[in-house]
């Protein structure tokens, strides 16, 4: 890690993402106790804003990522003892069904390829094949291939049968209208669409929890929420970051009609390039463009260049290198600039890496 290197002149990662001026000064000041009364009101009112945003009635904050925020969904569905079904078609859905597996959690897949979307009438079918199911597990973004899955249609689904429906909102919410009133568990980060720093993780839920004294300490929700929150120490830095963050975000369908502008502009690139997106735009969250770069180029070489000028896109993780994919994650601090600069730049490495 290098202290003095310079910020990248576009990013186009799903984490870390760009931080604005406001929430770099948010972060700045003194650490605080997290038992000053200063502390428990900014607390209170990034929880608050943090409900508002998702339409939940809790949210509890873990100083951890996003992968942490999962676990705390695991533990209290291992609490349930109930079956339930673990939704996936890409990456982070896979995670689920690996949470739930470490858990113990009595749950079957339901596994469809990547970068496809789920049919409800197919899902509707395996919960009336399966009527022990009590509870659904699934991914909003999926943020592998960028498949948005319907939250609306899952939530319906799972009303219609009396079950409980769980959602990872991790790169979702903020960029996509989330509303939670009716999951039972659904989570969140700081980084990504909220666009602060890394290192928050959310759980939202509408219904009472008591603490669990078989969960680990860590993980167990009902403790938290039993401690107004805050039962062990949590970086007052981070906190205050996170709420300004929140404090500058746009409505949330101002946010997703500028993504939506972003994104297009990169899938019009794809298109004159002739190279495969792998997201269709009609069920894709509009901050993600995931491509397949064409065979004879490989998307590792063509990272490494984007990199060397200045500009970070995901293309590093195993999942992308094996498909030789690679992807941008667009936020409301994405400029017009930052595309232009990504567009060139892309044509430009393409002239010279194919001669
Ligand atoms: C949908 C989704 N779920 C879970 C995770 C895991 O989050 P983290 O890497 O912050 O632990 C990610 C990370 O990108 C994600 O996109």
């Amino acid at each position: 890690m290098n202290p003095h290197r310079s910020e990248p002149v576009a990013t186009f990662l799903p984490g870390p993402v760009r931080i604005s001026a406001g929430v770099k000064a948010a972060f700045c000041f003194p650490p605080e106790s997290h038992r000053s009364d200063d502390f428990y009101s900014g607390f209170a009112d990034l929880q608050e804003k943090l409900c508002r945003l998702t339409h939940s009635v809790h949210a509890e904050l873990f100083s951890g990522s996003g992968t942490l925020s999962n676990d705390v969904v695991a533990a209290q569905l291992s609490r349930l003892n109930e079956p339930g079904l673990i939704l996936s078609n890409g990456e982070f859905g896979d995670r689920l069904i690996s949470h739930s597996h470490r858990f113990g959690l009595d749950a079957l897949s339901f596994r469809i390829p990547w970068g496809t979307a789920f049919s409800l009438v197919e899902l509707d079918r395996a919960l009336h094949q399966n009527p022990r199911i009590r509870w659904i597990w699934a991914v909003h973004c999926e943020t592998s291939t960028g498949i948005l899955n319907e939250l609306d249609g899952l939530i319906q689904l799972a009303n219609s049968h009396h079950i409980k429906l769980c959602i990872d909102g991790i790169s979702s919410v903020g960029s996509v209208p989330a509303d939670f009133s009716q999951v039972y568990l659904a989570t969140a980060v700081s980084g990504k669409a909220l666009s602060a720093y890394p290192g928050l993780s959310v759980v939202l839920s509408n219904h009472d929890i008591l603490p669990d004294d078989r969960l680990p300490r860590y993980l167990d929700l009902g403790f938290y929420r039993s401690e107004n929150g805050i039962p062990f120490t949590i970086s007052s830095n981070l906190v205050a970051a996170f709420r300004q963050a929140l404090s500058e975000l746009p409505k949330v369908h101002e946010q997703t009609e500028w993504l939506q502008s972003c994104s297009g502009k990169i899938r019009t690139l794809f298109a004159d390039l002739e190279w495969e997106v792998i997201n269709p735009k009609v069920n894709s969250s509009p901050a993600v463009v995931n491509v397949k770069v064409p065979d004879g180029l490989s998307s590792v070489v063509l990272g490494d260049e984007l990199e060397r000028a200045g500009c970070l896109v995901s293309y590093k993780s195993q999942y992308l290198v094996s498909r030789n994919w690679i992807q941008t994650y667009v936020t409301r601090l994405t400029t017009e600039r930052d595309v232009a600069f990504f567009s060139d730049l892309v044509r430009n490495s393409v002239a010279v890496l194919t001669t």
